[in-house]
């Protein structure tokens, strides 16, 4: 911790094997796959990063102009006092545009898998709010989290903040369990504020998904780098390739990692086969056009307050009343 903060950090962290238990399973299966959030070790969280900075993926850069732009509309949304819990907080930038237009806010929680990540940006954003409580959760935000008690408490409104579209690496059906637990935790009176990628032609996204600099590439392939680190796995990496692309008819980028040979490896003393063109699946991408996530926002026991977008209509944020 760096001097100045204070934060109280909780670590919930999945088992160290967990990786390996997941990748031995998911690489025994017919299709292939790996859940995505393994793709987030520090080097994977580092790529992340520069993805966003890429000219083609524009979800990053669209939804921080979508805050700034209604900060006001969302600060009154949101009331004073108020407790946000942000999942996937990653480096923390967007959240602090948030935090500035809020009166008084009054607890901040970031909920993030990548440990190091994690605790940078909590450190920061006390250092920057003094007033603020700060928490960190170290969880894999897919597994329901007791939150500390500080965040049970408080006269303000309980908000999850989801932003980036992080809800498009779940199926429509896991986004709507993951609402509907985010509302039972936020409880009658709290909210969601989420950031949603639109629907939009194919070109667009395909270009978003397969940058011309390989950064995209470079993080989906730093899975298997991750592997040959982490479980001593023997993999060539320039034998595989990154492959993503959007199905408009389902509303998806579907992201593999395709074999570019008849090939075996070994990972964590187990040998596996890939045929020539075969794909792990690492990531799906859902996108929604407004009115299919206010219809999934209602089934989870929603309803929808306000919905903002950029004039190109390329990303949404929505406000949610639990
Ligand atoms: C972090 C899940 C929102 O789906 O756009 C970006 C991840 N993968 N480029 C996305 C990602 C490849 C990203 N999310």
């Amino acid at each position: 911790m760096r001097p100045g903060a204070a934060v109280a950090f909780h670590d919930l962290a999945p088992k160290l094997d967990s990786f390996r238990d997941a990748v031995l399973d998911g690489l025994s299966r017919a299709q292939k796959r790996v859940p995505c959030r393994f793709l987030y070790d520090e080097r994977g969280s580092d790529l992340f990063e520069a993805i966003c900075e890429t000219p083609e993926y524009y979800p990053t850069r669209t939804e921080i102009d979508i805050l700034k732009t209604n900060a006001k509309a969302i600060a009154k949304l949101i009331g004073p006092d108020a407790t946000l819990i942000e999942y996937g907080s990653g480096a923390g930038q967007k959240v602090k545009l948030l935090l500035r237009a809020l009166q008084r806010p009054r607890a901040y929680a970031g909920i993030e898998v990548s440990r190091e990540i994690l605790s940078r940006a909590t450190d920061d954003l006390s250092l920057d709010f003094p007033n603020l409580q700060v928490v960190a959760v170290c969880a894999d935000f897919l597994t329901p989290i007791a939150l500390p008690p500080v965040l049970q408490r408080g006269a303000g409104r309980r908000v999850a903040f989801f932003p980036g579209s992080s809800i498009g690496n779940f199926t429509p059906a896991e986004a709507s369990r993951f609402l509907d637990q985010c509302r039972v935790m936020v409880g009658a009176g709290g909210g969601m504020l989420i950031g949603v990628d639109l629907k939009k032609e194919e070109t667009r996204l395909d270009a978003a998904y397969n940058d011309a600099a390989g950064v995209t590439a470079a993080f989906t392939l730093n899975l298997l780098e991750r592997m040959n680190r982490e479980l001593g796995a023997d993999f060539t990496i320039e034998r595989f390739a990154h492959h993503a692309k959007y199905d408009p008819a389902i509303g998806r980028v579907a992201i593999h990692i395709r074999s570019l040979a008849n090939q075996s490896a070994v990972v964590a003393g187990r040998r596996f086969h890939f045929a020539k063109g075969e794909g792990i699946h690492t990531e799906d991408s859902w996108k929604y056009a407004v009115s299919d996530f206010q219809m999934l926002a209602r089934d989870a026991g929603y309803r929808p307050v306000a919905c903002w977008t950029d004039p190109a209509q390329l990303f949404s944020v929505h406000y949610l009343a639990a």
